[in-house]
C-alpha cells in the first residue's frame, strides 16, 4: 500500500482526528472527521467562514492527531485549497451528513489537501515509523 493510502486508512477508520493551526503565537485544535483520498491526493473539509480556515489561510502548517486500536498517528504538513467542484462533489457523497451544512456551489465549502507531508505511526510498543507523500 502506498503511503498516502495507509495514512488514508488510519483516518478514515479512526473517525475522528484532532487538527491543530497556528494564531499567531498559539496552537489551537479542534476535532475534525472529513476525509477523502482523490486524485492522489488526502483533503480534509471545513468551511472558509471558520477560524480554522483562516488560521489556514494565515498560515497552512497543521498538524493532525488521529488514535486506533493503541496506536497514533501524527500528520503535519501544509494545506493548499482546492476550488475544484468534482473534488466538493466527492467529498459530500462520500460524507452525506454534510449535506445539510455544505453545498459544492456554496462560497463556504472548502476543500484542503496536504502537501509536504509527513506522518508518524507510534505506539507504545514498537520503534515509530515515519513515512512522507
Ligand atoms: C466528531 C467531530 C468531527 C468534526 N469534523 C469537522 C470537520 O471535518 N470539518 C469541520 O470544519 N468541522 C468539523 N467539526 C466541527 C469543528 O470541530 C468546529 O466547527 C470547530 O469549532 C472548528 O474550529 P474553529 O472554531 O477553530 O474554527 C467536527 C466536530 C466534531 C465533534
Amino acid at each position: 500500500m502506498e503511503a498516502i493510502e495507509r495514512v488514508y486508512q488510519f483516518i478514515n477508520d479512526a473517525e475522528t482526528y484532532f487538527l491543530a493551526t497556528v494564531c499567531e503565537d498559539q496552537p489551537r485544535v479542534r476535532p475534525f472527521g472529513t476525509v477523502l483520498l482523490a486524485d492522489g491526493k488526502l483533503y480534509i473539509q471545513t468551511g472558509k467562514a471558520k477560524d480554522v480556515s483562516k488560521q489556514i489561510a494565515a498560515n497552512s502548517k497543521v498538524e493532525l492527531c488521529a488514535l486506533k486500536d493503541g496506536q497514533w498517528l501524527r500528520l503535519a504538513g501544509e494545506l493548499v485549497n482546492d476550488d475544484s467542484h468534482d473534488v466538493k462533489v466527492a467529498m459530500l457523497e462520500k460524507m452525506p451528513s454534510l449535506k445539510g451544512m455544505y453545498s459544492a456551489d456554496d462560497d463556504n465549502m472548502q476543500m484542503l489537501y496536504f502537501k509536504n507531508a509527513t506522518a508518524t505511526f507510534a505506539s507504545f510498543t514498537g520503534a515509530p515509523e515515519v513515512v512522507t507523500f
